[in-house]
């Protein structure tokens, strides 16, 4: 019987990787499609997906609840094909996301439009879309949506995402529920902030309706906030964080339920950590008993789980081929053709991805796997213990379906890559590998 090695990863008998459910060997896909290369697997997709609702379903004691798919976690149409036949909604934060989801198919009805910073565009093309919430972040957005929707006469639902100062422990540029964060509103502000809205919209219908009695016309439109909720952050491995943010998330339900406010939505975001290394994880019925420990088992109310990296993160591979190999003063360094524009992780997180070599022969060696940008950060691996890689090797770059090609880039005008998913036993290709002309195509008509 063959040991899998990690998520949809093995040797075979031949000491060949294999990936995927039907177990396509590295090789034979970096020979068909070409290398960069992003490969997922359908089956570890829908079945972390169907882990989280298969908990949900036996945990959530008679609330009601929906996932929304992190869509910036990986945003390719046919992976939000895949995630929207499970019956996911999506979490989004652009418009391009929207546009995206909208393509994919996905019911405006489960989508949540999440950002520090929507543009007023941003908010109308919402609004027309009619989709199910607005998370704001600011008193200002709230005020603009609000005005926006009266313009265009659409009743709009709002949840208020809080800042709850509370400091995940992760690294700090994914950690987002701190007291001096950019993101969400001080848990200290929601009531004052909500009240002061209510107070002026009231004083709009009302003058609203004295128009309206001597010009029948007048509109219907304006925003809601009947929801409440938080993102601590991303890559969190301890599950009390998420209990602690659950408490204040209720403690502030409840005092504006006893304002008059009607919190029917409450969105308790993504964050989830996976495993990159040997880091231990959080079970998702253990993260979920943390939450239901503190939510409230009300009728009326709708949860709503943003997770991305969960999802996907473990579900992809990046397999590159080794361009050539070098010793610089003692040190081996192999140098491949992906580079940081295609996986920005371990640049901007110093984030640790497990680097496999497509023959399992081959032995290991403290060395380095850097990609060819001229930049110091431009590295897979430093100076760690890595297979003795060929010329002409592939290496398989594990975990990376999540924040890999969405966050990828032409930087130094390099190609951005394609994308393949294997789906039983078919691997597909789902982007297509750019040319010279998709580099040039925006420059060319208007050159100067
Ligand atoms: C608002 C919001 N929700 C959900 C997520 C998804 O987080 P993760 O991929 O860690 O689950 C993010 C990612 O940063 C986010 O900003």
């Amino acid at each position: 019987m063959l040991q899998e090695y990690r998520e949809g990863l093995l040797y075979d008998e031949e000491g060949r990787l294999c990936f995927g459910e039907s177990k396509f060997l590295v090789e034979d896909l970096a020979l068909e499609f070409g290398t960069p290369l992003y490969v997922y697997s359908a089956s570890l997709i829908q079945g972390a997906l169907r882990e989280f609702y298969g908990a949900l379903k036996s945990q959530a004691g008679g609330r009601s609840f929906l996932i929304c798919y992190s869509v910036k976690a990986n945003s390719n149409l046919s992976i939000l094909r895949l995630i929207q036949k499970e019956g996911a909604g999506a979490d989004i934060v652009s418009a391009g996301e929207l546009h995206r989801c909208r393509k994919a198919g996905i019911d405006p009805q489960k989508i949540v439009f999440s950002g520090v910073g929507k543009s007023p565009e941003e908010l109308e093309y919402g609004l027309k879309e009619g989709i199910l919430l607005f998370s704001v972040e600011s008193a200002d957005e709230l005020f603009l949506l609000d005005k926006l929707a009266r313009r265009h006469g659409i009743q709009a639902r709002v949840s208020l995402r809080i800042n709850p100062d509370l400091t995940a422990s992760t690294h700090p540029y994914i950690s987002t529920g701190g007291r001096k964060d950019k993101f969400g509103i001080p848990s200290e502000e929601i009531l004052d902030i909500s009240l002061r809205f209510r107070e002026k919209c009231q004083e709009k219908d009302r003058e609203k309706s004295q128009k309206k009695s001597q010009d029948s016309k007048g509109d219907t439109g304006g925003v809601e906030i009947c929801g409440l909720g938080f993102h601590i952050g991303s890559q969190i491995l301890d599950t009390s964080s998420f209990e602690q943010a659950a408490t204040i998330l209720c403690e502030l339900r409840s005092s504006l339920q006893k304002s008059g406010f009607s919190i029917r939505y409450l969105d308790v975001g993504g964050g989830i950590g996976i495993r990159y290394k040997d880091e231990k994880t959080p079970a998702i019925k253990d993260y979920l008993t943390c939450l239901f420990r503190k939510l409230p088992q009300d009728a009326d109310l709708n949860l709503l789980f943003e997770p991305g990296r969960f999802i996907i993160g473990n579900a992809g591979i990046l397999i590159t081929k080794i361009l050539l190999s070098k010793n610089n003063r003692g040190n081996k360094i192999y140098v491949c053709d992906a580079a940081m524009n295609d996986l920005m992780r371990p640049a901007l997180y110093q984030s640790y991805h497990e680097i496999l070599a497509h023959r399992k022969e081959r032995g290991k060696c403290n060395s380095s796997l850097v990609g060819p940008i001229c930049e110091s950060g431009d590295f897979f691996a430093n100076e760690r213990l890595l297979p003795s890689f060929e010329q002409g090797d592939y290496a398989a770059i594990c975990s990376c379906g999540a924040y890999g090609f969405s966050m990828s880039s032409n930087y130094n005008s390099r190609l951005r890559l394609a994308e393949v998913l294997i789906q039983g036993n078919k691997a597909k290709l789902i982007r297509q590998r750019e040319r010279y002309e998709d580099l040039l195509s925006l420059e060319e008509s208007c050159m100067f």
